[in-house]
């Protein structure tokens, strides 16, 4: 992960708020309030660090709102003692607690470079996410309320793009990407994981813009007869009422929740009435092999000898996933077609290889035969079907 100026201002902020609140809940009101200066000035950093206009707004807001707290808590009046008692009380639950899991939430972030002209086809889908995000950061008319998607969940065979997706809208909003998968989540933290959902928005509401993305979205949902135990109550509960929306209309704060399922019939009912925006990512057509065959062969430096259309011809049914491991098994079998001293050079050590470049031909048809050989789409007739039927049925649903 690369490591920026507003990253570093970011995780000192998040030092010193620490230290503020420990000062504010041990009545240390002037080291409190010192503390929360210091917080705003290095949100202020922060917000500097984003290229984008309505992005540096919303952090300088959050910057302005310490400097609130700091002038609060530097004036003396008696009226900080109820302050501290009342914030006192809501946090006995463990600041310290929190912290560690806001620090687990840290860690789940991921640098993401993946551009939208990186995606071959989708293009559809591509304009709906764009358009939720697009309506959620633009300014509105003074008076104008206009509702925009901030829950979208992706749903379709394994390999079509989907975390792509996920990941190029938090490229292209400069958003933190959170990546959850929450089979993950649920097993390693099992009786804590609402804490760490409930961190892991905190989190993202202080960083926004953030896109969450969360992976087997249907292990949210235990199986009905499962016996259905508080523990699991609970983790559904707390997601359920983070997908509702912490946002209050003066929060500016934008949160993309994005879920993402092989198997949407697993979901719930409650689940699925968070999503406004249900997405189908389906193997790609024609015009989206095409595409994909391009970023996967051509944009890496690769000729065919064939026209490309046998190519798409060729996988017909294969999921993105699949056409990216046929490219690539197709251009290993060149490589060692045209390198063929290449082993040879292995032996005699690096400073031999060093001094010798690859040689690159044209992929011919014995190549993508081979690759089509040790390569098969994994998705079946049948499970289309499904994915088809489920996505009328909730067409009609909404
Ligand atoms: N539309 C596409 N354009 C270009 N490459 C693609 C596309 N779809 C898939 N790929 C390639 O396949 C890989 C896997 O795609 P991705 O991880 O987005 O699939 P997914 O839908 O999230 O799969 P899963 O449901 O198994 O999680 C990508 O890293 C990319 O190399
Ligand atoms: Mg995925």
């Amino acid at each position: 992960m690369s490591v920026n100026l507003g990253d570093m201002a970011f995780s000192e902020y998040r030092r010193v708020l620490k230290r503020a609140e420990d000062a504010r809940l041990k009545g240390a009101f002037s080291d409190a309030a010192a503390a929360y200066r210091q917080c705003a000035e290095l949100y202020r950093q922060y917000a500097a660090s984003s290229t984008d206009p309505s992005i540096r707004k919303q952090r300088l807001k959050q910057s302005e709102i310490f400097l609130q707290k700091s002038r609060q808590y530097g004036s003396s009046s008696v009226s900080h003692q109820s302050v501290h008692h009342q914030e006192a009380r809501k946090e006995a639950a463990g600041p310290a607690d929190r912290d560690d899991y806001e620090a687990d939430v840290l860690n789940l972030r991921q640098h993401t470079n993946i551009k939208w002209k990186d995606i071959g086809g989708l293009e559809e889908t591509k304009n709906s996410i764009k358009a939720a995000y697009g309506m959620a950061l633009a300014q509105k008319p003074k008076g104008v309320q206009i509702n925009s998607w901030r829950n979208i969940l992706l749903f379709g065979p394994p390999g079509t793009g989907k975390t792509l997706l996920a990941a190029a809208t938090a490229g292209s909003l400069e958003a933190d990407f959170f990546n959850v998968k929450v089979s993950n989540l649920v097993s390693k933290y099992f009786g804590e994981t609402s804490k760490l959902i409930s961190a892991l928005y905190s989190v993202a509401h202080q960083r926004s813009p953030s896109v969450i993305y969360m992976d087997e979205f249907e292990s949210l949902t235990p199986p009905r007869d499962s016996g259905d135990s508080g523990a699991e109550r609970r983790i559904v509960s707390t997601f359920l009422s983070e997908l509702d929306g912490l946002a209050t209309k003066e929060d500016e704060s934008f949160i993309l929740t994005m879920g993402a399922t092989n198997f949407p019939w697993l979901l719930d009912s409650a689940m699925l009435s968070r999503f406004q925006r249900r997405i189908y990512v389906p193997l790609p057509d024609e015009a989206a092999r095409k595409s994909i065959l391009e970023i996967h062969l051509t944009r890496r430096g690769h000729k065919t000898t064939q026209d490309i259309n046998e190519w798409v011809k060729a996988t017909r049914g294969f999921a993105g996933r699949e056409i990216e491991q046929l490219c690539q098994t197709a251009i290993a079998s060149m490589t060692q077609r045209a390198n063929p001293g290449l082993l040879d050079l292995v032996d005699q050590g690096r400073k031999a290889l060093s001094k010798y470049e690859i040689k690159i031909e044209p992929l011919t048809e014995n190549d993508m035969k081979s690759a089509l050989d040790q390569i098969h789409p994994i998705t079946t007739a049948d499970m289309l079907r499904q994915y088809d039927d489920w996505n009328h049925q909730s067409e009609h649903q909404m």
